[in-house]
């Protein structure tokens, strides 16, 4: 049995509920591309919502993260990975989770005793030295000496704000040297498994830190890195998870992976993440923004690195790897079999368009080049910026004809320009991770009014196609064949207004899919919710929807309702800009 199972298997026989992996674009949170942690999803519970499968739940959640793409290449960093978890919303807490996390790694992953240390919290401030936890540990018989007490590494929080709390974390000695006695996390022999998190606090953006109104418990493991463990591995594409790709690397390329690592690791890593990206029920294609940007930048960087390793860019090599990549994954993913033909054509096209950018890159490069000995850093970053011909390219044709290149002033320009970019894009996230500030709730439900209304005044056939919502506005794309005349957007802000004056309580039931589809609830994806649903009703009649949340308790406190924008979306699909005003 692999990891995987092993564990979800484990925290169900301790009664935790499996919920399937949300997918790897948050669906209700704009404040972040992607998942980058198994808890990501579950915010909304972690701050108090009742969730519909229970108190105990498990899973293993598709994460990504691409933060600094140049590390990919060493032997365990990946931008996409899969996380196991275990979580307990308000119901047991550091003694059941410390023991099951002992009981899991020694009695099913039969990893001996010795082999393992812990870091507890220090104590700050504000939060006392997690004695509880030390004296789990230790009665479990990790030894004192293998307790580290840490301050830093043992608060966690996903971003600025948000859930959060003092946590434990579990290492392996993973090293035929003799295991040292007294555990030093700074020693890169121990590597980290294992991650216990007790959040019981919010970090709110004033920075103080307040008490949740229950104590949960997050964890989170890596199946790579475990994986690898276990298996014995220093490499993680050594171990089974990877060996298959790296296989068919070496034999599209013939040439070994020792010496050809990194390449090779790249070319394995980034079309993984791809195919996970393309696979996304969220539908997002190659583009210069967002996700698809990130979706390109892995596409070209894999092809780059193919290149590298002299593999045929025509030839369908890009298909062959994700294809191997599908099978692995689809008994576990549904959307890799629901999408198959999708990913495929993405990578193709995209390399296609790639190839074409290079030749494109190429014949700028020869125009410059027979002007001039040397390729100055402005010329450079050009290439770059506008032909997409990476730096790599350019000193391997500079110096084919013999010329110079200014590599040091062009590294000087792509960082301002990465300073740049990063600074917006700061921008645009300030959101924080949580998403689900006051504001970001109030538009939730002016979200369902909208729907609501568009449904009396353009017709039945109007539902939600896509939405998305910031602390500054709403957007919502629905099905109509017309642009609105100022008169529908009048009416359809008034009926909106007169909701919200009418004070309408919003409530929420847990219920089958099946009885609340029967019941006469809308919902947007079926397929993607649960066995069990929140169902969220505005007034008597007004709105039923099946939704996460989270959402306003009585429409009064969404505050004034204005359309800002009508526009079309698509052919045959209107979007619809609004802001609420207080
Ligand atoms: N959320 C915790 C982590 O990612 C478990 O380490």
């Amino acid at each position: 049995m692999n990891l995987k199972d092993l564990y979800i298997n484990f925290f169900i026989s301790k009664g935790h509920k499996q919920i399937p992996s949300a997918p790897v674009v948050p669906e209700n949170d704009p404040s972040v591309l992607f998942n980058t942690a198994g808890m990501q999803p579950l915010i909304p519970y972690l701050m108090g919502e009742t969730h519909p499968y229970g108190t105990r739940l498990c899973d293993y959640q598709k994460c990504v993260r691409t933060n600094d793409l140049e590390e990919i290449g060493d032997s365990y960093h990946h931008t996409f990975f899969e996380m196991l978890g275990n979580w307990s919303l308000g119901d047991y807490f550091k003694k059941e989770a410390i023991t099951w996390s002992f009981e899991f790694l020694t009695e099913v992953l039969h990893i001996p005793k010795e082999r393992l240390a812990v870091t507890v919290f220090a104590g700050n401030d504000e939060i006392p030295f997690d004695l509880e936890a030390h004296d789990l540990w230790l009665s479990l018989g990790i030894k004192e000496e293998r307790i580290a007490r840490t301050r830093e590494d043992n608060f966690w929080i996903a971003g600025e704000t948000g859930p959060c709390g003092p946590d434990s974390e579990m290492f392996y000695f993973r090293s035929e040297d003799e295991i040292p006695e007294v555990f030093d996390p700074e020693d890169k022999r121990w590597v980290e498994i294992w991650n216990d998190v007790f959040m019981q606090y919010e970090k709110l953006s004033d920075g103080t830190i307040r008490e949740l109104p229950k104590k949960n418990v997050d964890t989170g493991m890596g199946v790579e890195r475990t994986t690898a463990i276990l298996e014995g591995k220093l490499d993680n594409y050594e171990s089974s998870i990877w060996r298959p790709v790296i296989s068919l690397i070496e034999s599209i390329s013939h040439l070994p992976y020792k010496g050809n690592e990194k390449a090779m690791r790249v070319i394995a890593d980034h079309l993984r993440t791809a195919v996970f990206i393309a696979a996304d029920p969220a539908g997002i294609k190659p583009k210069n923004t967002d996700q698809g940007y990130i979706l390109r930048r892995l596409i070209r960087r894999a092809i780059r690195y193919a290149k590298k390793l002299n593999i045929d860019l025509n030839s369908d090599f890009e298909r062959q790897i994700a294809t191997l990549i599908l099978d692995m994954y689809e008994p576990y993913y549904k959307e890799l079999k629901d999408n198959r033909e999708v990913v495929l054509d993405v990578l193709t096209q995209e390399k296609n368009k790639f190839v074409k950018t290079l030749e494109k890159g190429l014949k700028e490069f020869v125009r410059v080049a027979s002007k001039s000995s040397e390729i100055d850093a402005e010329t450079a970053f050009h290439l770059y910026d506008t032909y997409g011909f990476p730096i790599e390219l350019t000193l391997e044709e500079a110096s084919e004809r013999g010329l110079s290149v200014d590599e040091a002033g062009y590294h000087e320009l792509f960082k301002k320009h990465q300073e740049l970019s990063r600074t917006a894009s700061q921008g645009k996230f300030k959101g924080g991770l949580a998403g689900n500030s006051e504001i970001e709730t109030r538009y939730h439900t002016a979200t369902h009014l909208l729907n609501a209304a568009l449904k009396r005044v353009i017709g039945p056939e109007v539902h939600q196609m896509g939405s998305n919502i910031t602390d500054e506005r709403m957007r919502f794309d629905f099905p109509c064949d017309h642009k609105l005349t100022e008169e529908e957007k009048k009416q359809v802000e008034d009926l909106v207004n007169k909701w919200i004056q009418e004070e309408l309580p919003v409530k929420k039931e847990i219920m089958d899919k099946k009885e609340a589809v029967a019941s006469g609830a809308e919902c947007q994806f079926l397929e993607k919710y649960p066995d069990m649903v929140s169902v969220y009703t505005i007034g008597d009649n007004v709105s039923k929807e099946l939704c996460g949340g989270p959402h306003v308790g009585n429409t009064k406190e969404i505050g004034h309702f204005k359309i800002v924008k009508e526009e079309s979306s698509s052919a045959g699909v209107r979007r619809i800009k609004a802001v609420i005003e207080k």
